[in-house]
């Protein structure tokens, strides 16, 4: 059983080296998901999170066991449907004199949002265009799942359709890999989406979903004002079903604009261009958020 310093601690290691709450009440998963590691060194879990303060080998290993990585291909499938039919033709338009188009998979776990943009890009970029996909996380684990891009008969089987199996796996064993020509598309790298974001440049997309969720509504706020610059001013950033900014403070209610594309809320720099194929358009300031 994890005794509550031994909580305390890793609750404290987590929220510093991620910014994901780990509560109390949380005991059970922690302790769950650490046994196996202190088992591996031998140590009581007492001894093994002691030990965690001066060895970062370990410590970036507790933070994969403790990242939740619950990820599918074209998971909820609505903002997918969003992207191919009406965030890029626009994009398409604007884009036309460098026919280039780059996307941030942040918090891509492993990999399969990735994966599923790169198959959607494939079928729908006209011929001579190129694209790149940066895939983050800070799951050292993860992100070296995304560059093997190799994925279990289970994970084919949720939500990707079977054209897009055949089309872009072979069979390697008891696993799918798929194919050289998405994955040289995908930039992995790893970054703390609560840290400062150094040299990635910006983007036309910005996929940021399901991980805000994890984050105190001070984190939530800080990440949403630093995705600002990451976006071009005409691109759109997809938040997770779930996932809302109607609690964001003031001046995000005017930095960012909700637009509504069927059943999807993409969120726009308040000087992005409206109308186009997108229906309707909502200033956050507007909705009182
Ligand atoms: C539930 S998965 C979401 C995956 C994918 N975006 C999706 O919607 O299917 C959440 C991911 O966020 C990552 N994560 C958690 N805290 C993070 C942080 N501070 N910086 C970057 N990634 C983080 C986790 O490692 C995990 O892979």
């Amino acid at each position: 059983m994890t005794t509550p310093t031994a909580f305390a601690s890793v609750s404290a290691l987590v929220r510093r080296e991620t910014s994901m709450i780990y509560d109390e009440g949380k005991e059970y998963l922690v302790e769950a998901r650490l046994a196996p590691l202190a088992a591996a060194k031998g140590l009581r879990l007492e001894e093994y999170v002691a030990r965690l303060a001066f060895d970062a080998v370990e410590r970036q290993k507790v933070i994969d066991a403790l990242t939740i990585n619950e990820t599918s291909f074209f998971r909820d499938h609505t903002p997918y449907q969003a992207f191919t039919d009406a965030m890029l033709p626009p994009l398409l338009d604007a884009r036309a004199h460098t026919r280039r188009l780059r996307i941030w998979s942040a918090a891509c776990s492993s990999g399969q949002e990735a994966y599923s943009i790169a198959m959607l890009l494939d079928q729908h970029l006209p011929a001579g265009w190129d694209y790149e996909i940066v895939a983050t996380d800070i799951s050292t684990q993860m992100l070296e799942r995304v560059r093997n891009g190799r994925f279990s008969q289970v994970e084919v089987n949720r939500g990707l359709p079977a054209t897009s199996l055949v089309r872009y796996f072979t069979r390697e064993g008891r696993e799918w890999e798929i194919s050289e020509r998405l994955r040289s598309h995908i930039t992995v790298r790893h970054l703390n989406l609560a840290a400062p974001y150094v040299g990635l440049g910006t983007f036309d997309v910005i996929w940021l979903r399901n991980v805000l969720i994890y984050f105190d509504a001070e984190t939530k706020a800080d990440i949403m004002r630093r995705m600002l610059p990451m976006l071009a001013l005409d691109g759109f950033l997809l938040l997770g079903s779930s996932e809302t900014t109607l609690d964001m403070p003031a001046d995000l209610a005017t930095a960012w604009r909700r637009e509504t594309i069927g059943r999807v809320q993409a969120h726009r720099r308040a000087g992005a261009p409206t109308g186009g194929t997108l229906p309707t358009s909502t200033p956050l300031a507007r909705t009182g958020a």
